[in-house]
């Protein structure tokens, strides 16, 4: 059959969203006013001091650079490192990618044999496990509770060890759920991760976006017995508003580092020369900019979370960091809507979207039945009159 696909591409699903951000793009260019939830980038502009830094580069980075980053810009993510997450890398340890999903893609590939077991804690971001798919690998959910506020216990962890564990992700502050884990959540998770024996994949892209005073706690400062298999994924996307510069990395020991550039020289070589001054610049400049944001998001989300929980039906956890709720949606089931009844966070997010123009992702793709999650990198102005809206339309609903 020389006109077949490959078939690994049948293990897994396209990105749920990305989806809904099409199915909103869509019903924009038909006219209707639409509320974008479903985004996870922050609205602001990149902050000037970049985008003038980015200019001065065109100058002069017309040219290949070294395939996983220049040197100045991995000096400045280790410098950058020892500021912000207090422990120091060193540039041989950092490999700079097209974001960090193109990063967590790479390890994937370098890390994840046909068979393997990557242990994931739901919810989850959608890539993780749909990235070891691709690779035959086998992703072990281990699911948390709101309760919980969303964090894996020691025992939950150590339940789903298997020989088979490659490595063991862990997202925080959390994409979908906002959860992040505190120092001693950390601590106790420790002993499990040194017994496991697995790579530790730690996503901090989130890392500077936490609220009400929550520290983030970087497991490789606390954990110096894991650092010859931990890995730390950050970017510049969310930090700096700079999603489509599309500039990422990791952290690893040296000799993970050499096979990545292995990847990565055979794929995409390096990332555009520009971005890279740009992230150099956002990584090394002026700080008021992140604070700026990270102040807006920390409003944004007290309306947020408020507004939806004056919604009946709803429940919202408040989270600790990044920048998304996850409520619990079941309370809408049994709303009708046209000929069908509401009996899943999907049916929820298509009723949303078709009664008061919002676009939020359901829960079910990140590992979140019966919960929906709402990003809230948009004004407090658009999160208000959506949710009043909403708020409307479910008590006006029909049973
Ligand atoms: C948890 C998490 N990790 C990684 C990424 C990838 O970010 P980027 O590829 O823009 O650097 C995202 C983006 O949504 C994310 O939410």
């Amino acid at each position: 059959m020389p006109t077949a696909l490959a078939q690994r591409l049948d293990a897994i699903a396209p990105s749920a969203t990305l989806a809904m951000t099409a199915k909103a793009a869509e019903l924009r260019a038909t006219g209707r006013k639409v509320f974008a939830f479903g985004v996870g980038e922050p609205d602001f502009a990149t902050p000037e001091h970049v985008r003038e830094a980015a200019a001065r580069a065109l100058a002069t980075s017309s040219h290949y650079t070294h395939v996983t980053g220049t040197q100045s810009l991995r000096q400045a993510v280790c410098t950058a490192t020892e500021r912000d997450r207090g422990w120091a890398p060193t540039p041989d340890q950092v490999s700079v990618g097209v974001g960090a999903k193109h990063v967590l893609f790479n390890l994937a590939l370098a890390l994840v044999d046909p068979g393997d077991e990557v242990i994931v804690p739901a919810p989850y971001w959608v890539s993780y496990p749909e990235q070891v798919r691709l690779f035959g690998g086998v992703p072990r959910f281990v699911e948390t509770s709101a309760e919980d506020g969303f964090v894996m216990s020691p025992e939950a962890l150590r339940a789903a060890l298997s020989p088979r564990t490659k490595a063991i992700v862990l997202c925080t502050p959390s994409n979908p759920s906002g959860a992040a884990y505190s120092r001693a959540e950390l601590e106790a998770l420790i002993p499990v991760l040194e017994e496991s024996g697995a790579w530790i994949i730690v996503d901090e892209i989130y890392g500077e976006l936490v609220y009400d005073g929550f520290e983030h706690v970087s497991l490789a400062r606390i954990a110096p017995s894991l650092r010859d298999r931990l890995i730390v994924v950050d970017g510049v996307s969310k930090t700096y508003a700079m999603t489509g510069w599309r500039i990422g990395w990791c952290i690893t020991p040296p000799h993970l580092a050499r096979q990545i550039l292995k990847v990565q020289g055979q794929s995409t070589t390096n990332p555009t020369a520009v971005a890279q001054a740009a992230a150099e610049a956002a990584l090394l400049g002026p700080r008021d900019t992140v604070r700026e944001m990270r102040a807006a998001f920390a409003a944004r989300r007290a309306r947020m979370v408020a507004g939806l929980n004056a919604i009946p039906g709803v429940r919202c956890p408040l989270p600790r960091g990044a920048f998304y709720a996850l409520p619990e949606v079941t309370g809408l089931y049994g709303i009708r809507h046209g000929e069908k009844v509401l009996s899943s966070a999907d049916d929820v997010t298509l009723w949303q979207l078709d009664t008061c123009g919002i676009a939020a992702v359901a829960g079910e793709p990140f590992g979140a039945p019966g919960r929906v999650r709402f990003s809230y990198a948009t004004s407090e102005s658009v999160i208000e009159e959506a949710l009043s809206l909403l708020a409307d339309a479910v008590r006006s609903a029909k049973r």
